[in-house]
Parts: structure tokens; sequence; C-alpha cells
């Protein structure tokens, strides 16, 4: 398609509508049932609205054709609607939230799922996933950090770039590839007092240093699309942010591809309180670089009046039109409208064993196994197995953006566990309910009961799915009164307990970590979530999963992470509570947390020795070569996460006491050794120095490696150059 000619054809109205999305129920005949309320509160005509160029929250191969039809009808070209819609962690099947995948350290699973949900939504007429959300998150009370992979701008560069290749294949051209949004541009991760959509504040440095890269590290990798946040940040909305869009994203950057803001953000910029009314938060955006205007109209129904005051120009329209026709067109919507939707194929493909058997291989490898006191895996030979607790039963497991993934398509712990141990008698008894806070445990004697009986009991505990996500922040993290009082009399019971917790947050487990001898977090671990605890509980499957985010002693550290700044006063011991005054401290808990970054054991031990380096020196020229052997020591195949740190000693600017650098996931035998050789470069040991330049300092580093962000052999060289 020859889209400059096409450009050249249409009217301005329509052009507007190429750069207006909105929601799918607007092309429906019924649009009443709006949830955002009906067209009219738009400010526009519903034969307006169906000029739009792009729309979201459609379910289903024949829903998209039905309105890609309506929209053909009303579009003087017959520009196709580009389909767009949040494929976050699977489209019907569903596998572990992305903070679950962040724990797997591994991008070829996290390639393969995002690859699995792209074609399960293609077919479903999806065009663009909203995905991956690179926004890194270090305090729990946010209800979206179940959506990132974690708080280390590392990894989540390595396992976005992976969601990217996932996603959209080599080009695009694949017949299942779909193009992927990277949001929410920038630092939403770090909204004040962990509230969602509040401000945020930070330095540049910092957020350079820190917040930015994940972002980048997809842009790098081809991503087509990236969405503005909800957030200020240093009192200017992502929406209308210069540094951000224009100096950071398309200068600095060289970004070319669509900004789209997030929904009804334009209009949120009144509410910010930095655009007067509809017509300035247009210009607001448009002159920062957002391209798409999600869930409003404003660009539709001011750009004219900003074009002839020269507010605007028509080569900022024309160029974010061009950018919208230019994906189309890539996708090969001028051709076939309907690109790979097909009803057949959406009954071929979704929840196929296939799809099934990855996401439960992905529930396996995000689930962590926080603590065992030699209590896991149990014996698969067991007479009696007790179920208990609020998510014993709960098929509410799938998390909080499972598009079309549904509740009753979900593997229960009780039915996972049933399925694996046919001869066993399992039973089962829900105790309390999850709800937030709830006092009451009307099956205390019935579970006390069960616990007595059985020879081993799994006790399901956690946080529901819609307590997490977005808008849903939480100020207190600990399980509720009724769970705990539930937990104490069945482990007093039975001592052969352990927990299976769920949760889209790193939740406050203090007071349970005292009580009951085994912990295993699962997450919200998707579809085939029974399946995978089963096979974790009873050993057919090694658990090897690694926090992504740190797990907090209390709700009062928040925000906690394991790549924090020295103080000049630190505490010498950060794992108990008093400490001489005037240190960095808590009078009341301890400043280290109850599981740190990288922590996740396993049931076999590896043994960590010879940290080698291949120079004392390194310089730009001869990067380093580190090298460690790991050893298997226990009697089971595992997987291992070996985990590479540096810390930069002295600086033109205060540097974290830990910095994640490289990983590497192992498998090993009973017995098996393997020799793992990381390679540092400049670029490993640069940051934004004082002067504001990006650059690697001479002098001494130290450098770790081990199983997770406490336990580390050490090493020293020096940088020259
Ligand atoms: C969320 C985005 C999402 C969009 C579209 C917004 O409320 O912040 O992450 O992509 O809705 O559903």
């Amino acid at each position: 398609m020859d889209i400059r000619k096409l450009l050249a054809d249409m009217t301005l109205e329509e052009k507007l509508g190429q750069l207006t999305q909105l929601n799918a129920i607007f092309f429906k005949k019924d649009n009443t049932v709006d949830i955002t309320g009906p067209v009219s509160r738009l400010g526009i005509a519903e034969e307006e609205a169906l000029l739009s160029g792009s729309t979201l929250n459609f379910i289903g191969a024949k829903d998209m054709k039905e309105i890609q039809d309506i929209a053909l009808a009303h579009q003087p070209h017959k520009i196709p609607l580009l389909f767009m819609q949040d494929v976050i962690h699977g489209y019907r099947t569903i596998y572990p939230i992305p903070l679950g995948m962040g724990c797997t350290f591994d991008e070829e699973l996290v390639e393969e799922c995002a690859r699995m949900s792209g074609k399960e939504a293609a077919v479903s007429g999806v065009h663009v996933t909203f995905s991956p959300m690179l926004d890194l998150v270090r305090d729990a009370r946010w209800g979206r950090v179940m959506e990132s992979t974690g708080e280390d701008p590392h990894l989540n560069g390595r396992l976005g770039a992976a969601f990217v290749r996932g996603y959209q294949g080599d080009d695009l051209t694949g017949k299942y590839d779909i193009a992927a949004c990277v949001k929410h541009f920038a630092a939403y991760g770090a909204p004040e007092a962990g509230r969602d959509y509040n401000a945020v504040e930070m330095s540049e440095h910092t957020l350079r240093e820190t917040y930015l890269p994940g972002y980048r590290a997809c842009i790098d990798a081809g991503v087509e699309m990236i969405m503005p946040s909800f957030n200020t940040v240093g009192g200017v909305p992502s929406t209308c942010n210069r540094l951000l869009l224009d100096r950071i994203l398309r200068k600095e950057w060289q970004f070319d591809g669509i900004v789209i803001s997030d929904y009804n953000a334009y209009r949120e910029m009144i509410k910010h309180g930095v655009a007067e009314d509809d017509k300035h938060a247009a210009e607001l955006a448009i002159n920062a670089g957002c391209d798409i205007e999600m869930m409003s109209a404003t660009t539709y129904l001011h750009a004219k009046e900003l074009l002839d005051e020269g507010k605007i120009t028509m080569e900022q329209i024309d160029r974010a039109v061009l950018r919208v026709l230019d994906l189309k067109d890539r996708l090969g919507l001028f051709e076939n409208p309907y690109r790979a939707a097909s009803e057949d194929e959406e009954k071929a493909l979704h929840l196929c064993p296939a799809h099934r058997d990855l996401a439960c291989r992905a529930a396996e490898e995000a689930s962590v196994l926080l603590k065992n006191e030699g209590v896991l895996p149990f014996d698969k030979s067991v007479r009696k197995v007790a179920v208990i607790g609020p998510f014993a039963k709960e098929q509410g497991i799938k998390g909080f953006w499972a598009c079309a993934g549904r509740d009753e398509d979900c593997v229960t712990v009780l039915s996972g566990i049933r399925a694996l141990l046919p001869d066993a008698e399992v039973a089962t008894v829900r105790g309390c309910s999850w709800e937030l806070g709830e006092t009451e445990v009307p099956d205390l004697e019935e579970a006390i009961e069960l616990s007595s009986e059985a020879d081993a009991v799994v006790l399901c505990l956690g946080e529901y799915q819609q307590h997490t996500g977005e808008g849903n922040s939480r100020a207190t993290l600990t399980l509720s009164p009724a769970q705990m009082k539930l937990a104490e009399a069945v482990i007093k019971h039975n001592k052969n307990t352990a927990a299976v917790i769920f949760g889209g947050r790193p939740l406050v487990l203090t007071d349970l970590a005292q009580i009951v001898p085994a912990m295993l977090y699962v997450w919200q671990p998707g579809t085939e979530g029974g399946n995978a605890v089963a096979n974790l509980l009873f050993g057919e499957v090694n658990p090897s999963g690694k926090l992504s985010m740190t797990f907090p002693y209390a709700e009062g550290q928040c925000p906690i992470y394991y790549s924090h700044m020295h103080t000049g006063r630190p505490v010498k011991r950060p794992k108990t509570v008093y400490e001489g005054g005037y240190s960095s401290r808590y009078l009341d808990v301890p400043v280290a947390p109850l599981y740190a970054f990288g922590h996740g054991l396993s049931y076999t031990t590896y043994a960590y020795d010879q940290l080698i380096l291949s120079d004392e020196v390194m310089t730009p020229a001869a990067p380093l070569e580190i090298g460690v052997t790991v050893t298997n020591t226990g009697t089971r195949a595992g997987k291992e996460t070996v985990q590479l740190y540096i810390r930069d000693k002295v600086a033109s600017v205060a540097r974290p006491v830990l910095e994640l650098k490289d990983f590497a996931k192992l498998e090993l035998a009973p017995g098996e050794s393997a020799a793992v050789i990381f390679t540092l470069t400049e670029e490993d040991l640069a940051f934004h120095t004082a002067d504001g330049t990006f650059a690697a300092e001479r002098g001494e580093f130290e450098v770790f490696v081990g199983p997770n962000s406490e336990e580390l052999l050490q090493a020293t060289f020096r940088f020259e150059k």
C-alpha cells in the first residue's frame, strides 16, 4: 500500500480518526453498556466514532470480524481498524503473572509464553498487545507490581526483550506475530506511598540509571509501540512530558514507532491540573509527541482549531497518521483486514494441550520455594492428604489481567493433587474466606479434624486475584487474622504441613514463616496452577524459581530492594532489630527483608566454588571473564540460576551496594558440576557519572557470584582506561 498517497487523499477528519482509539463497544449497535460512559460523553457523534482508527476491549474472532466490517463500511478509504488488547500473561490459556515469570530468570521460557499467547490472541483478531509492562517495581503496596517482572533493571530488560521477540517474531510478517507495546513510560512503578496513579518524584539521575533501562531494552528489541504512564514525573504527567517523550524517547533513543496514551490519559491531564480543558490537553499531548489518544476524543474534536491557531502543525498530525498507517500496512491489514482471526483456529488453539503444558511448565518454574524444613517434597505414596484453606478449591488463580482467560478453565490445587494421586484419599475444607481483613474461621473444627488425620497437609493461603492489579494498592500486606488463625490451628495438629501461597505481590509472611515448616509461593499461577502445584509439592518437579522482587519483613520497609544505595551510617547486622543509635535502622523491625532478591530453594543443594577472574585488571579492550563452578551436591536433578553482581567501590556518585549484571540458568543432575563463565565489559560498569555522561570510571570493583543476593562468593578487580 502506498500509504503516503493514501495520506494525501485523506480528509482531516479521517486523519484525526486514525489518531483516536475507542472501546469496541462503540462499534456495536448497542453501545449503551459502555463502561466509561456512552459516546455522547466523548463529545462526538456516533458516526464520528466510527471513523476511529483502532479499538480495544473486544473478545474473539467473531466479534473482531463484525467490528471490522462495521468500520470498513464507514471508512471513506476503507482503512481497516487496528485491534489492540491487554494480552499480558496469556490470552485464553493463562500463564503466571509477569512477576512470577520474572522469578523464572528464563528468557526462552518468557519468549515461548509470549509467543503462545500472541498466537492465541492473533487468531482472536488481536493485532497489538499492550505488553510488556516494564515498570520497575520496588514497593509491594502497589497493586500493579504483578504486571512487571520485578525490581531489577537488568533482569527486567532481558525479560522485556524476550517478551517483545515472542510477540513480534522477526518482523511482524508471520501469521501469528502481533505488535508489542511497552508501558508505562515512565517510572509508573514508583508512585508515592505505593498508591496507584500517585505522583512520582525522582531525580533524572535515578530515572535514567534505574527506571529507564527496561523500556530502553524493549526499544532496542524493536518494540513497535510505547505507552506513556498515568502518573506525573517531577510534576509533569507523562502524557505531556517533553523530557520523557521528546528528548529521551524520540531524540536520544530515536524511537519512531507509535506513542499511544493510556486510557483517558489526555483528559486526566485536566484533573492533574496542567490542562485547562480538552483542547489544551490535546495540544499538550501532541506537542510532547503522542500519536494515538486512547478513550477520549480531544484530538478529534480540537485539532482543527489548534491547527488554525498555529498551536500544532499539520506535519505533526501527518507524521502520527503515517506511523499508524505504516503499522497497519506492515501487519498486512490492507490486504486482509481480518488477518489471522479465525473461529476455527480459536477452537483448535485456545487451551490446546501444548499451550496448557507450556502454562504448567511456566507455573512450575515461576513458583518459589521460600522455606523448607525437610517437609517437602511430600511422599507420593501418602495415603491421606488434607488440602485446606481459602485457595484449596479456588479457581480464581489466573491473575488480574487475564484477558480472555476464565476462572472456570483453571485447575485448582485440589484437582491437581487428586489427578496426581489417584489412589490417595484427598479431603478438603475451605476454613475461611480470602477477604482482606477477615477474622472469622467458620470451618475451624473441620480443618483441625482433617489435618489431624492426614499424612500430609497442604495449606492454601494468600491473596485473591482481584486484590492486586490496577487500582488495587494495599497498605497492609499480611495474611488476614482468619488465615493466620487457620494456619496456626492446622500446623499445631500436623507438622507435616506445607503452605502454598497465592499472591500478586510479595506479601508480608513474617508471622507465617515462624510457624510453618515449608512455604511455596506460587503467585497467581494461571490456568494450570493446580497441576503445577501438585507436581512441585510431590516432587515430580524440583522448584527452581528465584525471587525477582524482595519480600519485606514488614510493610513499613517499603520500598525495599536489594540494589539500594549505601548510607553513611549503615547497620552492622541488618537481620537483627537492635543496633546502636544513629544508624540507618528501624527501632522495631530489622533492616533486612524477610526474603532477599534472588532467593529460592530447591529439593537439592548446590555448592559454589572456584570463583576465578581472568585478570586482576580490566580495560575497555580486555573484558573480564569470571568463572565459577556450581555442583549439584544433593540427590535430585535441578535447575539453578547463577547470579552475577558487581559493586563499584568508589565513583563520582554513590553507587548501589550490589547490581545484577548477568545470570545463567543451569540444569544439573545429582553430583554434576558445571563451570559458568560470565563476561563483564566496560558497558556493564558504566553509569551516569557526576558530569552526566554515561561512562565507566576507573577504579576498584567487587564482583560477586552466588545463588541469591545474600550468599555470594566475592573477588575484586580494577578497571583501567
Ligand atoms: C492501563 C493500561 C492498559 C489500558 C488499556 C489502562 O487502565 O493502565 O495498562 O493497557 O488500560 O486497557
